[in-house]
Formats: C-alpha cells, sequence, structure tokens
C-alpha cells in the first residue's frame, strides 16, 4: 500500500522527535502500521533545523500554512504550539480533507469544539494522544480500556515541568529557579514556563481529561486553577515531617450533577502511588465505577517521549485509511456531557 504522507508544522522538541522515531523505528512501523509513515514535508524557520531535514530528503518551507494545505499529504502534525497559528493552520488542514495529529493541549482545551466540529463534519480525525501526559496512552485508557465506566474522579500529576521543579525542591533542597532553569534547559518546559509552574497547561490537560471521562466540551473556564510559585522549602519540610509530599494535582471529581475541576498543590500521603511520582514523570489515577481505580505512569515531558504518542496517533491513522476500511471519526470523548461544570 502507498505511505501515508505526514507534513510537518514546526520542528522543535515535538517535531525533531517525531522525525527521530519514525526515523529509528521505521520498519517496525511500517510493519505495524500497514504501510509506511513518511515525513514528506515539514515547516521550519531554523535553519540548522531545515538543513538536516533537507539532508534527509524532506521538503521544506517556513509557512506552516503551506504545508497545511499542502497537496501531498494525507496528515497534518501541528507541532508550532501556541493557539493562533495553530488553530488557523488545523482548521485550513480540516478544511481541506486532512486528518489532523497534535501534541498541543491549550489548543484543544480552548478551541477544541470548533475544532472537533469541523473535522467530524469533514470526515477527518484529530488525534491528541500527546497532548495528555505525553508518553502515556491516556486517551486511549480513557476512551477505550475504561469506555465501559461510569467515572467518578480522576486525579492526576500532568505537567512534567512542575513535577520536576517540586522533586528538585523537595529532595534536592534546589531553588525554585534553579530548579526551573533545569527543567526549560532539559525541554521539559513549554514557551512560556508560567503555563507549567503557574497550573495552566495541567488546566488545558485536565480540561481535556474531563472531557473524555464526563463527557461535554472542554471547559477550561470552570477550572480553578493555583500553580507552585508561592511555595517554599519550608513547605517541603513540614509536609515531609507530617508524611506528606507536595505535589501539583488535577482533579475532576463527579458527584451527581455537579462536576468539580481544580488544579492546586496538594499535600499527598506519602504512601499514595501519586506521591511516588517523581522528577518529570506524570501520574494519573482514574475510579470507575467497574473497573475500580486504575493507574497510568510514565514520562511527562520530553522530545521522543511526546514523539511516541504522536506516532502512534499516525499508526492508528495509517490502519484506519490505508486497511481499506471506513475512517472512523471519534467524537473524542466531547459528546453531550452529563455533569457540566460551573464557571471557576
Ligand atoms: N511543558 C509540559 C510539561 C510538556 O512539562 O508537562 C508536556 O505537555
Amino acid at each position: 500500500p502507498p505511505a501515508l504522507r505526514a507534513g510537518l508544522l514546526g520542528f522543535g522538541v515535538v517535531g525533531s522527535g517525531t522525525h527521530g522515531v519514525l526515523a529509528a523505528n521505521r520498519d517496525t512501523i511500517r510493519a505495524r502500521a500497514g504501510c509506511a509513515i513518511e515525513l514528506a514535508v515539514v515547516a521550519t524557520r531554523n535553519a540548522s533545523r531545515a538543513r538536516a531535514a533537507m539532508e534527509d530528503g524532506i521538503e521544506v518551507l517556513t509557512d506552516p500554512m503551506q504545508v497545511a494545505r499542502h497537496p501531498g499529504v494525507d496528515v497534518v502534525i501541528e507541532a508550532i504550539g501556541g493557539t493562533t497559528d495553530a488553530r488557523d493552520c488545523v482548521l485550513a488542514a480540516i478544511a481541506e480533507g486532512k486528518h489532523v495529529v497534535t501534541a498541543n493541549k491549550a489548543l484543544l482545551a480552548m478551541h477544541g469544539e470548533e475544532i472537533f466540529a469541523a473535522a467530524s463534519a469533514r470526515g477527518v480525525t484529530v488525534g491528541f494522544e500527546a497532548a495528555v501526559a505525553v508518553s502515556i496512552p491516556i486517551v486511549k485508557a480513557l476512551r477505550e480500556g475504561l469506555v465501559a465506566n461510569e467515572i467518578e474522579w480522576l486525579a492526576g500529576i500532568v505537567n512534567g515541568t512542575s513535577n520536576y521543579v517540586l522533586t528538585q525542591m523537595a529532595a534536592a533542597g534546589r531553588s525554585y529557579a534553579d530548579a526551573l532553569a533545569s527543567a526549560q534547559s532539559l525541554g521539559y518546559a513549554e514557551a512560556d514556563p508560567a503555563l507549567d509552574v503557574g497550573g495552566g497547561d495541567a488546566a488545558h490537560k485536565l480540561a481535556l481529561l474531563a472531557a473524555m471521562a464526563f463527557g461535554g466540551p472542554p471547559r477550561l473556564d470552570a477550572v480553578h486553577v493555583e500553580g507552585i510559585a508561592t511555595l517554599q522549602a519550608v513547605d517541603f519540610l513540614h509536609a515531609a515531617r507530617l508524611g506528606y509530599a507536595v505535589k501539583l494535582l488535577a482533579v475532576a471529581r463527579r458527584s451527581g450533577d455537579e462536576l468539580q475541576l481544580r488544579v492546586h498543590p496538594a499535600l499527598v500521603p506519602r504512601e499514595s502511588l501519586l506521591a511516588r511520582v517523581d522528577g518529570r514523570m506524570n501520574g494519573i489515577m482514574v475510579k470507575g465505577n467497574a473497573a475500580g481505580v486504575t493507574m497510568y505512569y510514565g514520562a511527562g515531558a520530553g522530545s521522543s517521549e511526546t514523539a511516541s504518542a504522536v506516532v502512534a496517533d499516525l499508526v492508528d491513522l495509517a490502519r484506519a485509511v490505508r486497511g481499506g476500511g471506513q475512517v472512523r471519526v471519534p467524537p473524542l470523548g466531547f459528546w453531550e456531557g452529563v455533569p457540566q461544570p460551573r464557571a471557576a
């Protein structure tokens, strides 16, 4: 079967990781997908990355919109970040009948309803496994593995950067500024790290998790958000003496017709599995009324770790479009939900 041809918008942490995983695992991916997955064209303004891509025979353009509309691609991988150009490009790609894969949680938390409506009207899919807790297949877990459950609550550590900062402060006694600078240099942080430490990134992911778990559109407006910037060394000392770890938790809890959505630093009992999620790792606990509590653990930030999920979405798509079957266009969790939260 012919290759699935992808156009990549952005060649930073996510984009170059995707290129790397597709190249390193090429034969395995082809065997599992049923066809090759080829990076046909990338949009980047970074000269050295452009050169590297061209050496691999990839067409390079500077304008992401041109890649989004490129007649030679079946799927557009959005990895430019932000919510302005990214939204325009994703909507343009959908309008051209192209599938989309994105790791952009801010984009989907803010414009997910519009984007999924456009995709469903056009019969294309929007894959976003990489948008929540990167390496952890939590989108699959909620939409497939736990599909039979009424979800009662979910609670997670879903921002790798802030968890890295908290762990460094608690365990190594490092200063907040020092730990954050190191998370940035390791490529974990958002372009604007205020989103990480302010809780905004965790709120984006929580809005998506809640949409999948409880239905309805992503309700970013309903998330109560507090970050970690005001925590001090003494907080960790007191917490440790009392038997707790300090974690930035994202919690969605349903009680009756109400849904509570919140992100804030919390005291987590040392014996809880969530207290042991350290460094840039993420962990998510989900309570379903049939499955009981299940928990998911893995890297919450990183280049190949994010790419692992991006490529998983590409393989799903390849199987669907090249398998001769109809492409299933799932509502991705954003069906009419039961409990609707009040605005925070
Ligand atoms: N800045 C994000 C984090 C990247 O640290 O979790 C992964 O979404």
